[in-house]
């Protein structure tokens, strides 16, 4: 499908994320010429500035951060067609000039009156930006449609999200508004779907009968870097699993939908969420380890501890690292236990599912050999991206002895260079309306409601931080909650040949 004619609008057009994805994101697409013909995009920012100045700067990210090396002539295509607009987000005066900017802007690209309003700014203003756009006739208008992109965090909990969603819906419809997670974009997330449900061979064994149980990884070795001021109010829990671990955790367990449309992939996905095991506080403290990191190595270099760092409390008891057990209670799932991890500063950097079958009965070889390794399939989502296979062979020789041997589909063994940027193809989807990779609100609610149950547990406890050093694999509690288990095999990103 090809994208239609519209003007995007950034809110926080000089802001980091606009730099290190939107601006690459959309260069790439232009390389590629899947960026319509009739388009273009206006930065919006606090900071003053004229448009020349603002694409001197995008053209520096372009440079630094695009998947596509630098070219001239696509540069020039690309430049001409960016803009930059100076207003206070609270100010009436500026959405005024805004709007005759973009009905020009309409006229010189023929763009229809379509517009993608892409929030790229700090929470407390998405409300007010969606007010103040349907205040003055700018969203909602017939004859072209308004799609607004909304960046996390979406609330910091279930009654803030609620809040946020109504004031939002009260402007944009539902299927106008594209709830952005990024991993929803990965190349190997949508794959997913495809290795479970393109495959005899694994579909009939995905689930209780056969599968051990599930971990989910997703490790980085950076700190929380100058983002301490957001970092505070979030942590790993609103951070990371609120959306991309649940999101990794519902693909895993989806039931097959009735199709491949939107709405058949996202009623499946809520009932995942729905059916997963809420937490009591007991649970929490059985089932729940929280970690905060304190100075450490990583790569050989010193790194300070989370409490050293910018804009960070010293006192500071904000989790960078949450492992879980989670249980799905469904006749899939029934017994299998998910393993969630996710950190900051540890020693690698990866993101994969780690599928562990269940051991063979003591008969036959199992019997003669002793323990034999669990078969293991493991979608590798990132840097890396491919699909591992770990099953049992005879060792080469007169005896028998049986080894564990692997197959290792590498799609991208260059790390990042084939697959298109998660960005990239989210922008392109919104540009033509296809959101079956945007988070629909009841996805959000539901994860919001497994999540807040976390968080008002910890309220009643003080964690005694820090309780990881950096560059290490997180609090020992994470591996007792295996351990406890009998399940001692705690995946590192290092079973892969
Ligand atoms: C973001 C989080 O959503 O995801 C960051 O806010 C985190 O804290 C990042 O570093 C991880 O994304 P990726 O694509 O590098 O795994």
């Amino acid at each position: 499908d090809a994208a239609d004619p519209c003007v995007m609008v950034i809110f926080g057009g000089t802001g980091d994320l606009t730099h290190r994805k939107l601006m690459p994101a959309l260069y790439n697409l232009q390389h590629e010429k899947r960026l319509p013909k009739h388009f273009a995009v206006v930065a919006v920012g606090r900071r003053n500035k004229d448009h020349e100045t603002y694409r001197y700067e995008v053209y520096d990210s372009i440079k630094n951060y695009a998947r596509f090396k630098l070219h001239e002539h696509t540069w020039s295509e690309l430049r001409r067609r960016i803009y930059y607009q100076k207003f206070d987000f609270n100010n009436d005066i500026g959405y005024i000039r805004l709007n005759t900017f973009l009905q020009k802007l309409d006229e010189q690209y023929r763009t229809r009156g379509n517009r993608i309003y892409y929030l790229a700014v700090a929470p407390e203003y998405f409300a007010v930006i969606v007010e103040k756009l349907y205040l003055h006739g700018m969203a909602r208008n017939s004859g072209s449609w308004q799609r607004l992109v909304i960046e996390k965090p979406f609330g910091r909990d279930l009654d803030s999200a609620r809040q946020l969603n109504e004031k939002i819906t009260a402007v944009f419809d539902e299927s106008n508004i594209y709830r952005i997670d990024h991993y929803l974009g990965k190349e190997m997330l949508q794959n997913i779907m495809v290795i479970r449900f393109a495959n005899m061979l694994f579909e009939p064994v995905w689930n209780n009968r056969f599968i051990d149980n599930i971990q989910i990884l997703s490790c980085e070795k950076v700190g929380v870097g100058s983002r301490g001021g957001y970092y505070e109010q979030a942590g790993a829990l609103r951070d990371m699993l609120q959306n991309h671990m649940l999101q990794l955790l519902t693909l895993t367990a989806i039931e097959p939908p009735a199709g491949l449309d939107t709405k058949s992939i996202r009623d499946e996905k809520v009932k995942v969420l729905r059916s997963l095991e809420q937490f009591t506080p007991e649970l929490v403290e059985q089932n729940v380890v929280r970690g905060q990191y304190g100075p450490g190595i990583v790569d050989n270099e010193e790194v300070p501890g989370y409490r050293q760092e910018e804009r960070v409390s010293p006192t500071s008891n904000t989790e960078t690292f949450i492992a879980l057990k989670a249980h799905i209670d469904n006749l899939r799932w029934a017994g299998v236990p998910f393993y969630i991890r996710t950190g900051k500063r540890m020693p690698v950097k990866t993101t994969e599912i780690i599928i562990q079958f269940k051991p063979l009965p003591k008969i036959l070889y199992a019997r003669e050999y002793g323990h034999l390794q669990p078969n293991i399939l493991i979608i590798k989502i990132q840097p890396r991206e491919g699909v591992f296979f770990q099953f049992n062979a005879k060792k080469p020789g007169t005896e028998c002895n049986i080894v564990p041997v692997q197959m290792d589909y590498c799609q991208n063994c260059r790390e990042g260079v084939n697959s298109p940027a998660a960005y990239e193809r989210l922008l392109f989807d919104v540009m033509r309306g296809e959101s079956t990779l945007f988070a629909r609100w009841d996805e959000v609610e539901y994860a919001w409601k497994f999540v807040d149950n976390i968080a008002a547990a910890w309220q009643t406890r003080q964690p005694g931080f820090p309780n990881y050093p950096a560059g290490s694999w997180g609090p020992r509690e994470a591996a007792a909650l295996l351990a406890g288990d009998n399940r001692n095999r705690l995946y590192k990103g290092d079973i892969r040949t």
